[in-house]
């Protein structure tokens, strides 16, 4: 396939502004699948994804598109939108060199629309914006072109007014796909230069590997190096995704594909990897960042003659995503279990969701916390301030970007759903690591009979905070699910925990737990 006639993309968007619908129109316009009318999020693989409509998992699909007599190979990598993801979308990234930037044409720039514009710009991306849902009664897209002017510095003649949902004026965002994106730099007459950009786990084949072909050319039966363990494999598969694994003879630089070689985790794939020839080694391509758990929960089995069950499952699943981390942890109530580390509340949800789900395990999740480094010294005298402004921007008369600095274990938990309430759902939020700040901190022990309990200890501003509401913990997006898994817990186990000598059900310990 020329390099000219090949365009790598990816759609980002703030969460619900229709970035799968527009990606299914996408792969129905190309006959990369049939139009039917069960086309809905094709690209959202997971059980969990369909269920509460978001994208988790980042997929890539080859699509094949006819333009004035030329073929043109475009390849969609699909990204999720929620904030506790964004690691996945800069990832995405780095196998494109353009972005639709789809943005609701009501509701217009949100929280995620600045975050991900600003990652595609920073990796020096075309920008393609897209205004979308103009078919509903309250669209305004001219409003939203002058946003997108005004905070992008786009021209509004640029943006392009879809109807994802009923398909209008999509052809469009195809055209410009090849008008306005550039085909990939690569050299296909030099080694093979291959960027890992992610990695799944099939049960029979191994570690899946997501690859980007900068230079060369990879087919099965090369001997593979990687630059990050050193360790060489032989390829045992390559080929596109179309978005269904399809096996081709060859992968040239420019392309977007998939390569088997017989690794056996996904950490002999890390994501950001370099891949070249065993016989001619290269320059590693620059990596990125690896994902950074913010949030960490002690995850128990319901009972104890289910840890085998649950440890495995839980290896099951990391192998798939391998941002959450897994320590061994016990607890004098809950018996032997991990300490796991997610990016954000709804990774640790989603994580949860799928263990029972793919997994049928049941689980209990203690609070969750945030990572705090201590100093143990007696000279916190300064009374730390929980929030900062730092800027404010007016995007256009009725919408306003404010920037804060912010404790994370101030946003972690309920913030969003209160931010939500609080502007009757009008406000969105995005957030980034800011580093450790000094802080005036507490752990706080809660002692039965003398004796503390391990479980409930946690770490708080002040000693005032031991009144506040503790109800307000609670993360309020998915109240109803965890009632639900609460009653089920509540109704199968009636077991008691000895803490001292102190008889405690175990069911008044998940009580606590959930409420915390
Ligand atoms: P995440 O994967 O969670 O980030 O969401 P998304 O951006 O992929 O959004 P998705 O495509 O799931 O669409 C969100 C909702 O908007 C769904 O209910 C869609 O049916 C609806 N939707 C998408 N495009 C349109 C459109 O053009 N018009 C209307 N009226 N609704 C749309």
């Amino acid at each position: 396939f020329p390099v000219e006639n090949i365009r790598n993309f990816s759609i980002v968007a703030h969460v619900d502004h229709g970035k799968s619908t527009l990606a299914d129109r996408l792969l129905e316009l190309t006959g990369t699948i049939d139009k039917t009318k069960n086309n809905k999020q094709v690209l959202d693989k997971l059980q969990v994804e369909r269920e509460r409509g978001i994208t988790v998992k980042a997929q890539t699909a080859s699509l094949f598109y006819n333009c004035e007599g030329k073929q043109y190979l475009l390849n969609l990598i699909d990204t999720p939108g929620h904030v506790d993801f964004s690691y996945e979308v800069s990832r995405s990234l780095s196998a494109c060199q353009g972005v639709l930037l789809v943005v609701d044409a009501n509701e217009g720039i949100q929280a995620q629309t600045v975050a991900n514009f600003f990652l595609a710009f920073e990796a020096q991306l075309s920008v393609i914006p897209v205004i979308n849902k103009i078919d509903l009664k309250n669209a305004d897209p001219e409003r939203v072109e002058n946003q997108i002017e005004k905070v992008f510095d786009i021209p509004s003649d640029e943006c392009i007014k879809i109807s994802a949902k009923l398909g209008t004026n999509v052809e469009s965002v195809l055209q410009a796909i090849i008008e306005r994106i550039p085909p990939p730099k690569v050299h296909r007459k030099n080694p093979l230069r291959a960027l890992v950009f992610d990695s799944t786990f099939d049960q029979y084949r191994g570690v899946i590997a997501n690859v980007a072909l900068f230079d060369g050319v990879v087919s099965k039966g090369d001997k593979i190096v990687s630059a990050h363990t050193q360790k060489t494999y032989e390829v045992n598969e390559v080929g596109v995704l179309n978005p269904n694994e399809q096996p081709t003879h060859k992968l040239y630089a420019g392309q977007v594909g998939y390569l088997i070689a017989g690794m056996k985790d996904v950490t002999e794939a890390q994501i950001g990897d370099t891949l070249c020839l065993h016989k001619q080694p290269v320059e590693p391509l620059p990596g990125f960042k690896s994902a950074k758990p913010m949030v960490f929960a002690g995850m128990y089995p319901l009972d104890q003659s289910e840890y085998n069950n649950l440890k495995s499952a839980i290896e099951k699943l990391t192998l798939n995503d391998s941002s959450v981390t897994v320590h061994r942890d016990s607890s004098l109530a809950l018996g032997a279990g991990w300490r796991l580390g997610f990016l954000g509340l709804l990774h640790m949800e989603v994580f949860n969701q799928r263990l029972e789900q793919e997994y049928n395990a049941s689980v209990i999740l203690t609070t969750p916390t945030v990572p705090y480094k201590a100093v143990l010294s007696s000279s916190k005298l300064i009374k730390a301030r929980r929030a900062v402004q730092k800027n404010m921007i007016f995007i256009d008369q009725n919408r306003v970007m404010l920037k804060y600095l912010f404790p994370l274990n101030e946003i972690v938990v309920d913030f969003y759903d209160s931010l939500k309430s609080l502007s009757s759902g009008y406000a969105s939020f995005d957030y980034e690591d800011a580093g450790y700040q000094t802080a005036e901190l507490v752990k706080m022990d809660i002692l039965l009979n003398g004796n503390t309990v391990e479980e409930l200890v946690t770490v708080v501003h002040n000693v005032k905070a031991y009144r506040k509401n503790v109800l307000a913990k609670c993360y309020g997006g998915d109240i109803t699910r965890k009632m639900k898994l609460l009653k089920r817990q509540a109704e199968g186990k009636k077991k008691l925990r000895k803490i001292g000598n102190v008889e405690v059900p175990k069911d008044a310990f998940i009580k606590v737990l959930k409420t915390q």
